[in-house]
């Protein structure tokens, strides 16, 4: 038990990467652990497709570069722009990239559960992804979840099909520090918001616990 909250705990999203190959029985663990997750009616609506091929891994990075500069466009504020680039620089020096895929479609039109929230593929796809991040954690591999991406450039730079979604870009690698606290919290961009605040008891918006 100490073992599942510890990992939990630890988990960060990681920008600094060092160059170091992760060996093939660590990645093949990180993807079964994704392909473990739970999914609505069963559906595994998700891919894993693995890049470490360079060529590919900076047409990637050049995609979420443009989207980068254009999402910084909105933060004026240089240091705020600055964490946006870290990340972005990932893509590149990290040894792999994992896109993580959400067919929608997989498991027909009918599945079990699916009736009234839709959306509940995307959740089991993100379902896959916490395991494979906590997983990684556990490998004492440092994984970064990178969204800031127009989702028609991956589908073209990757060759996936026009009905399943690229959900995610991850990169993985060995990083030299697992910080304690979130980078953006460490530079004032935000903080935890108080627990007793989020946790509600019987009715939205009465507090629990005072
Ligand atoms: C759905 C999702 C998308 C994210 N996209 C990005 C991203 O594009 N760039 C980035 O730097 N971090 C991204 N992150 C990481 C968050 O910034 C990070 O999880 C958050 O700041 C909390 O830090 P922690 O993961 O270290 O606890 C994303 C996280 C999630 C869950």
């Amino acid at each position: 038990m100490d073992a599942v909250y510890k990992a939990i705990l630890a988990r960060r999203d990681i920008r600094v990467f060092l160059p170091d190959k992760l060996p093939d029985d660590v990645v093949e663990r990180i993807l079964r652990a994704g392909h473990h997750g739970p999914s609505v009616g069963y559906m595994q609506p998700w891919d894993f497709i693995v890049i470490d091929d360079k060529e590919t891994l900076r047409a990637l990075q050049a995609v979420v570069e443009r989207e980068r500069v254009r999402a910084g466009e909105a933060y004026p504020d240089a240091k705020r722009d600055y964490y946006l680039r870290l990340k972005v620089e990932g893509l590149v020096e990290a040894p792999l990239t994992i896109c993580v895929t959400n067919d929608g479609t997989r498991g027909g039109p009918h599945v079990l559960g699916r009736n009234t929230i839709p959306e509940t593929d995307l959740m089991s796809t993100a379902c896959a992804i916490q395991n494979m991040w906590l997983a990684a954690r556990a490998e004492g591999v440092g994984m970064g979840w990178v969204s800031i991406y127009e989702k028609a450039d991956v589908r073209e730079i990757l060759g996936i099909p026009a009905d399943v979604d690229p959900a995610a870009l991850l990169t993985l690698g060995y990083t030299p520090h697992f910080p304690d606290i979130p980078l953006l919290e460490r530079v004032g961009w935000g903080t935890r918001r108080d627990f007793a605040k989020v946790v509600y008891a019987n009715r939205w918006g009465t507090q629990r616990r005072n």
